[in-house]
């Protein structure tokens, strides 16, 4: 699956194939013009403001306390893409922004749009990356409360259209009681798998600033599912803190890999195979990169460049994962690949 230009109607497909069309201009200009409507209408609430049903432009821009004529123009433009509807004068969401916007869902993807805002502000030092190679290494360096918290509101957002597949697809021995969930931030991996097996527990094991701003998340997420006391955060850094001997039945880390270079995640497997009782598996749950770049993989591969951005490293294919398991004495699994999130998987090895 991939972003790009999709003609519309038979007359646009013979356009495309014989007219020149300046592809670059619609790979900058509109695609960023597209998320910043998207990112407007977010944090104006504009979604919220429609569930009840549709408005018209003057009684939209009330509800989100902004200016009329320039809130008509906003949901216009929500119009052409896709977002909102246009009926009798009225606005109403599209099925699709009906199930994916409004921030009372709990799979909602308000607080992931949230955070592409600061995403965005990332990414404009790729440019000094490129030329120097200093990554932002975003998780030691000069982020406020407010970004924090930003982040994991918008990891769990981000993460949840997925996170009911992650967990079926997740191997938990039979019998199995301990998991320990690496950077695991809101909890929500762990609180679908452990909602999953009744007898297993988890631990999260997070960053302190991490575990602040993610606490009130797991938080509620517990209280909705009445599994108060099931997982538990506790402060730590996975790269320096001991992680036990025969301690966990389920080792899972997603989206942190990413952040690591080679060698530490070779160093951190083994740590983890360490703590692994026998039959326990280490789950590595990643966006996916294939081993050489392709357009077929647009995702992963500029993924890729955004992690090297903010951390000097970026996403792994699945056989490189395997080979950290494989060098820890694991046995690795084949590769998962998520069919709810294209270019989303996980590689699983476990301990005999
Ligand atoms: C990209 S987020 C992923 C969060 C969550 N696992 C998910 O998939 O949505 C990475 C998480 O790893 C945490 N982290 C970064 N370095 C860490 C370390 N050395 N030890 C433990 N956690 C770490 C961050 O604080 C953050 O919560």
């Amino acid at each position: 699956m991939k972003l790009d230009m999709v003609p519309q109607g038979v007359l646009e497909q013979i356009l495309l194939r014989i007219v020149d069309v300046p592809l670059p201009l619609l790979h900058t200009a509109i695609a960023s013009l597209l998320a910043r409507t998207v990112m407007t209408g977010t944090k104006l609430g504009v979604f919220e403001a429609l569930e009840a049903g549709p408005l018209s432009g003057a009684d939209l821009a009330r509800e989100c306390r902004t200016h009329e004529g320039a809130t008509k123009s906003l949901a216009d433009a929500l119009v052409c893409t896709g977002y909102l509807t246009l009926d009798g004068g009225r606005y109403g969401m599209t099925a699709m922004a009906r199930r994916w916007m409004p921030r009372s869902r709990r799979d909602s993807m308000h607080d992931s749009i949230l955070f592409s805002i600061d995403e965005h502000d990332y990414m404009s030092s790729m440019e000094n990356y490129v030329r120097t190679g200093e990554a932002l290494d975003i998780h030691d360096a000069g982020m406020n409360d407010e970004r924090w918290s930003s982040y994991q509101r918008g990891m769990r957002s981000r993460q949840s259209g997925y996170a009911p597949e992650a967990a079926k697809r997740t191997p938990v021995a039979k019998g199995a009681r301990r998991m320990l969930d690496i950077g695991g931030s809101h909890g929500l991996f762990s609180v679908e798998i452990c909602k999953l097996h009744p007898g297993l527990n988890s631990v999260i094991l997070d960053l302190p600033e991490a575990v602040k701003h993610a606490a009130p998340i797991l938080a509620e997420d517990l209280a909705r599912e009445g599994m108060e006391g099931r997982v538990v955060h506790e402060e730590g850094n996975a790269l320096s803190d001991d992680l036990g001997t025969d301690a966990y039945d389920l080792v899972f880390m997603s989206q942190l890999a990413h952040h690591f270079d080679d060698s530490t995640n070779r160093d951190l497997a083994k740590k983890v195979a360490k703590a692994l009782r026998p039959g326990g598996a280490y789950v590595i749950q990643e966006s996916i990169r294939t081993e050489t770049p392709s357009t077929r993989n647009q995702i992963g591969g500029m993924l890729d460049l955004y992690f090297a951005m903010l951390s000097e490293s970026g996403t792994w294919a699945f056989e490189e994962m395997a080979s950290w398991q494989r060098e820890a004495g694991l046995t690795p699994w084949g590769p998962v690949r998520y069919r709810s999130t294209p270019g989303m998987g996980q590689q699983a090895g476990v301990k005999s």
